[in-house]
């Protein structure tokens, strides 16, 4: 497939929004540090409606993004503003409409959820939902893509499994215990958390709490972003708009209750630093905290009226915990002030 044609230089060079611009934190927060701090634009989409779902970083500092309103997987460079198309999932099954969680499970390997959604009505196909593998070391394709100032392999892309039981899956995260490995996968409508064995492809339900369904009467939105942690897995329940965390025992099943880290409208997926810094993309609220394990707010990026970051729906630390980076939807979900959209795009936020 001759992709050159995706190859888009940045149309915007990277600028910076001004501590000028931070409108004035909630009240309720009393976050003891400043609202707002330097937020990048990296790169943007080029049309309304792009929506970027899933955020991950490369060992070379490349950051993958899946969209949701296309099937595509897509690389970024950070240093040029450049981006390109890495995978559409078009090509291999047409009931395929979008991607989710991406998750890096060994060293430049990684999986992606597919399956078929339409984000008009934000409704899912049930039992259309796939893991797949995209291998960047595979030596089999030697082919490499054009990026307009360089080139990059392209990535082996095989299935790995097809979770027909789920009515929809989200976003992944990697669980490691002595004892065993597994992707972690969530299925908001009906708030259950999968574990995929990634040697055997066998998977099966691992947790399931009344916190992580949808509320009653609203948006089939329960559980979303997941995230383990020493010990506990951190879950965004989105219409609930809660951060909790649920101990976990060496298979990956609940040891106890969960507990609330924070309420907070919007929540939708999150990163947590070495240190244990949460960084929690808030995508209807436009904003992303920065808060303690025990949910002390730090800091407050974005805000509600704000049109600096619209609509994050994820975000993803770098190494160094220096930096985070945020793709959104450019707010097609909820329009900033009920008015404003834009294309996606993935920004960074120094910290
Ligand atoms: C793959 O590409 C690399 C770099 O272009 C080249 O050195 C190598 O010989 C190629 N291998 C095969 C099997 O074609
Ligand atoms: C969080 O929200 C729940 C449900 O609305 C409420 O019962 C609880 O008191 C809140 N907790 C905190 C710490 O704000
Ligand atoms: C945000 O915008 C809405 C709609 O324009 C308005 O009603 C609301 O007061 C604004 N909030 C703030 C904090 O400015
Ligand atoms: C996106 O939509 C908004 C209005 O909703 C419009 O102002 C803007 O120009 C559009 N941007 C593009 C790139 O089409």
């Amino acid at each position: 497939m001759n992709l050159t044609g995706y190859c888009l230089l940045v149309a915007l060079m990277p600028f910076v929004i001004s501590r000028a611009q931070a409108v004035s934190a909630d009240s309720s927060y009393q976050a003891s540090t400043t609202l707002h701090d330097h937020i990048s634009n990296l790169y943007q989409f080029s049309a309304n409606g792009s929506f970027v779902d899933n955020i991950v970083l490369r060992h070379n500092g490349i950051v993958l993004v899946t969209r949701i309103d296309v099937p595509e997987v897509w690389s970024i460079d950070p240093r040029k503003g450049t981006a390109w198309l890495i995978f559409d999932f078009r090509g291999e099954d047409a009931g395929i409409s979008s991607c989710f969680g991406i998750t890096e499970v060994t060293k430049d390997v990684f999986t992606v959820v597919t399956g078929g959604f339409d984000v008009k009505t934000f409704s899912a196909v049930p039992g259309s939902f796939s893991v797949w593998k995209i291998d960047f070391t595979s030596q089999h394709h030697n082919e490499t893509i054009s990026d307009c100032q360089g080139t990059q392999r392209v990535p082996t892309v095989t299935r790995l499994v097809d979770i027909v039981e789920a009515k929809a899956l989200g976003a992944s995260t990697l669980f490691r215990s002595r004892v065993s490995s597994y992707l972690l996968l969530s299925e908001s409508p009906r708030g259950i958390i999968w574990k995929l064995d990634l040697r055997t492809s066998r998977y099966s339900p691992a947790l399931s709490e009344e916190s992580m369904l949808p509320i009653t009467g609203g948006p089939a939105m329960g559980v979303n972003g997941i995230k383990v942690f020493d010990r506990y897995l951190y879950y965004a329940s989105v219409t609930k708009g809660q951060l909790r965390r649920i101990p976990l025992s060496e298979t990956a099943s609940a040891t106890g209750p969960s507990e609330l880290v924070i309420n907070k409208s919007g929540v939708d997926n999150l990163d947590i630093s070495q240190d244990g810094i949460v960084y929690l993309a808030a995508s209807t609220e436009n904003q992303v905290l920065k808060l303690t394990t025990e949910g002390k707010i730090l800091e407050v990026f974005g805000a509600g009226n704000s049109t600096a970051l619209a609509g994050p729906t994820c975000c993803v630390l770098d190494r160094r915990g220096s930096k985070v980076f945020i793709g959104t939807n450019g707010g097609q979900f909820a329009p900033v002030n009920g008015r404003f959209k834009e294309p996606a795009k993935v920004s960074v936020i120094q910290v």
